[in-house]
């Protein structure tokens, strides 16, 4: 069977002062329907083809935002979540090997992280269809989007030949958050797709590789669910256990390595996708989605822009308007306000670290 796997214990800094450490950008309503980032995961599936057996998700999280993740899956009508609830985030490499051991071995799992905008859902089902066989066969399988421009905080797919019989291709190398220079090659060559971070593999698989390639973290997180407790819909892993796994990605501790991996043996392909993908990683990427203005102008709340070009107009409380600028952010909430220049909303993180070291 398939089992959703969605990673929701993210920070989502980038989107600060939106996005809370006590309220992440994955339980906020960012597209302006109501409904979450992690209601719109949790749901993204429906109507995937009946030929592959889907079971409900299990969602990844932090412990903290237990009560606002149950809920949430609850008022989307997500039937029998099981949450897994770690104490503290390393990253969605130990947190999808979490959810592997609390599977069963022969299961697909289909990691989802909850902070992607799909606007073409079937889209998605299809691709998931695609990628159904070769999971099962064994391979690795990640969905490749194609690349329109430069962006440095996606990972990178060098495509090979085709699989045969299949929308699939090989995978020839995988690399997360190239450069920028790197970046503009790989645009420029035509050969490369940005990995939209949706991974599907078989639990054995997937533990077989991080045995091989990330031995601590197998084994720490392997112990954190042997002596893990439940009650209610939550597993929690053994604190102290997971306390001393190492934190990385899956991209950076597994996927750079698998496809050069001959010991492994594990086949790494990708699926192409076109399913009107968008990671809502920082603000220009709200931006990119929202409607605009005759100024390329987009207004979230009171807002009010004269003489503004491309820029994000964002208000919780109060009015927010602007004259004679462009390409500006300015969002304001209750309690804290951002201008950034467009071009550099990646650098918001460095707010929050500056605060952080600040406390
Ligand atoms: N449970 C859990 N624990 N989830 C986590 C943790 C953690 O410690 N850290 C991150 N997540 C969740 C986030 O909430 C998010 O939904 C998802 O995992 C992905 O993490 P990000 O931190 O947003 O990754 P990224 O966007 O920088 O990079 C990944 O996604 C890109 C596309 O969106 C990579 O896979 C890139 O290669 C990819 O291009
Ligand atoms: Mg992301």
């Amino acid at each position: 069977h398939l089992l959703p796997i969605i990673l929701c214990g993210g920070s989502g800094t980038r989107l600060w002062p939106l996005s809370r450490e006590t309220y992440p950008k994955q339980f906020l309503a960012l597209g302006g329907d109501g409904v979450s980032m992690l209601q719109d995961t949790a749901t993204r599936l429906d109507g995937l083809s009946l030929s592959i057996p889907k079971r409900s998700p299990l969602v990844v999280c932090n412990s903290e935002h237990r009560f606002l993740a149950a809920q949430q899956l609850h008022e989307a009508g997500v039937g029998a979540a099981r949450l897994i609830l770690e104490p503290a985030g390393r990253n969605t490499a130990p947190a999808l090997t979490l959810a592997a051991f609390a599977a069963d071995p022969q299961a697909i799992l289909l990691a989802m992280p909850a902070d992607h905008i799909v606007t073409n859902a079937g889209k998605l089902h299809q691709a998931v269809e695609e990628a159904w066989p070769l999971a099962r066969d064994g391979a690795m399988v990640t969905f490749g989007v194609v690349a329109n421009r430069p962006e440095t905080g996606y990972g990178y797919i060098k495509k090979s030949q085709a699989v045969d019989g299949t929308a699939a291709f090989a995978i020839q190398s995988f690399e997360e958050k190239p450069s920028l220079e790197l970046a503009q090659a790989y645009i420029a060559s035509g050969n490369y797709l940005w990995n939209s971070g949706l991974f599907m593999v078989r639990v054995d698989q997937w533990l077989k590789a991080m045995a091989a390639l990330q031995p601590a973290m197998f084994q720490a997180c392997r112990a954190a669910m042997e002596l893990s407790s439940r009650d209610m819909d939550f597993t929690r892993p053994h604190g102290d256990s997971f306390s001393a796994c190492p934190a990385d990605s899956i991209d950076y501790a597994v996927m750079e390595h698998l496809p050069n991996d001959k010991r492994l043996g594990i086949a790494a392909c990708v699926v192409p996708m076109d399913a009107g993908w968008s990671d809502l990683g920082a603000w220009d990427a709200l931006w990119d989605i929202l409607p605009r203005d005759a100024g390329g102008n987009a207004h979230v709340g009171q807002t009010l822009a004269i003489d503004t070009r491309d820029s994000l107009l964002f208000s919780e409380t109060c009015l927010v308007a602007t004259v004679g600028v462009d390409n500006l952010v300015v969002v304001e909430t209750a309690d804290a306000i951002l201008v950034a220049d467009k071009r550099k909303t990646q650098d918001v993180k460095k707010i929050v670290e500056a605060l952080n070291a600040q406390k």
